[in-house]
């Protein structure tokens, strides 16, 4: 799905005036309001992080990128991922064509991977690059943070034309089952800000043009093929499934 029209997605809260919220409202050409309403939805810069939330504050906690955090709740789904991408490679270059809040790309760039973070929605990029920011003065993530950077805008039209990715990551929006709706009800802020990924099908023939080695598409464990088009094998847990589209052998370790 096109990312949300300005007059119909968050606007800046900034109640002391600062000069950080105003010129963010300013970038991303959205009305920048010193009262919250109850209904609203809300950028605002709480204790130096970016956060979004709604007016009401009761829904849920307002959501950060907030890498050092991710790096500590760190789950299972780690390995499989690992197994995906073909092992450690130092080096390897990687795009996530479908960053999101860039957890799986945090996980990517700890095995020694370069990232490149792909991300068309422009608030979910503005919360990247806040935390990207953070992340770099952060001991636990700063050397992870040195291999990941952030390019905004719509992947493929988005690609970095110099560069070739050996790997091309792809984890778009999946409807949601009312059971994990309700698992994730910490998510559900992005989930509405972001909505489903109507068109990721066509990333699939996209990404085996582009990238040289393999894809690896995130789906839920269950979820159909994206594209319908079946991978030469899958890593497969009980909720996530890594499905696995080698072009040719991975470079050496
Ligand atoms: C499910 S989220 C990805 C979550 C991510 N893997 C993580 O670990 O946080 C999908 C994201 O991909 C973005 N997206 C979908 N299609 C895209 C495209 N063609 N180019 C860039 N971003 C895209 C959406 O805006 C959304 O933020």
């Amino acid at each position: 799905m096109a990312p949300t029209p300005p007059e119909h997605g968050p606007k800046v809260w900034n109640p002391d005036g600062d000069s950080r919220a105003a010129a963010l409202a300013r970038a991303l050409k959205i009305d920048c309001i010193e009262q919250r309403e109850a209904a609203g939805c809300y950028l605002f810069y709480d204790d130096g992080q970016l956060v979004i939330g709604r007016g009401d504050g009761r829904r849920e906690k307002p959501m950060a990128v907030d890498f050092a955090a991710q790096w500590q709740q760190r789950q299972p789904g780690r390995e499989m991922l690992l197994k995906a991408i073909g092992g450690r490679r130092p080096g390897l270059s990687v795009l996530d064509a479908t960053a999101g809040l860039g957890r799986d790309s945090l996980l990517l760039a700890s095995y020694g991977a370069e990232v490149t973070l792909c991300e068309r929605h422009p608030v979910v990029a503005a919360l990247l690059k806040d935390g990207l920011e953070r992340a770099k003065s952060d001991s636990s993530v700063a050397e992870i943070a040195t291999r990941m950077r952030i390019l905004e805008g719509e992947w493929p039209s988005a690609t970095v034309k110099d560069k070739p990715f050996d790997l091309i990551y792809l984890d778009p929006m999946f409807p949601e089952s009312k059971k994990s709706a309700q698992v994730k009800k910490a998510m559900q802020i992005f989930h509405d800000l972001v909505g489903p990924d109507d068109d990721s099908d066509s990333l699939l023939p996209a990404a085996l043009a582009e990238a040289r080695h393999r894809v690896v598409v995130k789906r839920p464990a269950r979820a159909p093929w994206l594209a319908g088009m079946p991978p030469q094998f899958a890593v497969t847990g009980k909720a996530l499934r890594f499905d696995v589209y080698p072009i040719k052998a991975m470079p050496p370790k």
